[in-house]
């Protein structure tokens, strides 16, 4: 493990290099998540990627950039396209473009797009520009399990199959970019994120959700399989099923067994005494906590059971997206 977790440092940085420039796999801190990240230019090392992580062929990958990096070599920039990375990048923002032919094939599984992000987190910038290349990166997870938030979780999963994890420690915005697709009049989102559909209509005048799950399937093909599932058993209640919630819970520790509830800190109030993942009190609070605690719990709970989340505010809808996902609801 000491081997593979690396803090970031002039060693470090030139293995990451000699590491891509090879076809290998870094994984890298963003403020988003860990990032699995590969040459985009190389077709072996975003195969590399797929099997790393069994992933499912028709799921395309984001493309990472330092940034000072030229995009234009590598899509068709547009107006909108402008406007939004003028106030949201580098951040946790991802904008599907139009693609021209440079990166491989295989990283936008045959789409006639290319989904570029520009992470702010000084980190996986010093990465970037170190090594000066397009990075495919998904996120550092087995698919479907529960995204990675600090090094260890990338280790957690991959062990010793992948050669070098650099350290940044916990990411500090805690779910995954949020995905545009900017291809058209309007700018939509694919998939809810940290920067939410308020923010970007404020600035670009107007912005929309991908509408039906058959527009999104079409449009972001990885919208539709499983995801962010912790390794342990699950239950979800709504809010006013706390009743049932809790006589599940009971019926755990009458077993001689250890059941968590994950909830906000509203709901964990009521609670007392109970073993309680307490998510916070507001969207930037469970946006940083959900995957850390998904991960926490997987280790110390027989069974999850989950408690709506209040929506307090807009980036609750993003954490939503996931905590259903997780939950299989
Ligand atoms: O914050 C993030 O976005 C993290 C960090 C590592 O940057 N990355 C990440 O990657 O979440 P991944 O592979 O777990 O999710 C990528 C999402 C998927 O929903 C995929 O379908 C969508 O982006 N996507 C990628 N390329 C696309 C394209 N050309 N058109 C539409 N959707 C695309
Ligand atoms: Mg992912």
């Amino acid at each position: 493990m000491d081997k593979i977790i690396r803090k970031i440092d002039g060693y470090s940085l030139e293995l990451s290099r000699k590491l891509i420039l090879g076809g290998q796999l870094v994984a890298f801190p963003t403020e988003t998540v860990y990032g699995l990240g590969a040459n985009a230019f190389i077709d072996e090392a975003i195969m590399n990627i797929y099997s790393a992580k069994k992933r499912p062929l028709d799921n395309p990958l984001i493309v990472h950039v330092h940034k000072d990096y030229d995009i234009s070599d590598l899509v068709y920039d547009n107006e909108i396209a402008k406007i939004i990375r003028k106030n949201f990048t580098p951040g946790p923002i991802t904008l599907v473009y139009k693609a021209k032919t440079a990166v491989s094939n295989l990283v936008s599984c045959g789409l006639d797009t290319l989904a570029i992000r520009v992470p702010s987190s000084e980190e996986a910038q010093k990465f970037l520009s170190y090594v000066d290349l397009p990075i495919a990166a998904p996120s550092a997870n087995i698919s479907k399990h529960t995204s990675p938030v600090t090094a260890e979780h990338v280790y957690e999963d991959f062990g010793e199959n992948i050669p070098l994890i650099l350290d940044g420690g916990r990411c500090e915005g805690g779910i995954e970019s949020t995905v545009v697709d900017v291809t058209g009049q309007v700018p939509v989102i694919l998939r809810k994120g940290l920067i939410t559909k308020e923010d970007i209509a404020k600035v670009v005048g107007v912005c929309e959700y991908a509408e039906s799950t058959s527009e999104l399937n079409a449009r972001s093909p990885g919208t539709k399989y499983r995801h962010y599932t912790p390794k342990t058993q699950t239950a979800i209640f709504k809010q006013s099923e706390i009743v049932e919630a809790i006589k599940l819970y009971e019926s755990f520790v009458e077993k001689g067994l250890t059941p968590y509830f994950m909830c906000d800190s509203f709901v964990c109030k009521k609670l007392e005494n109970k073993n309680c993942l307490d998510l916070g009190s507001n969207g930037k609070e469970m946006a940083n906590r959900l995957y850390f605690l998904l991960h926490q719990g997987e280790k110390v709970a027989d069974l999850i059971i989950a408690i709506e989340i209040t929506q307090i505010d807009e980036l609750c809808l993003s954490v939503n997206n996931r905590f259903l996902k997780a939950f299989g609801s």
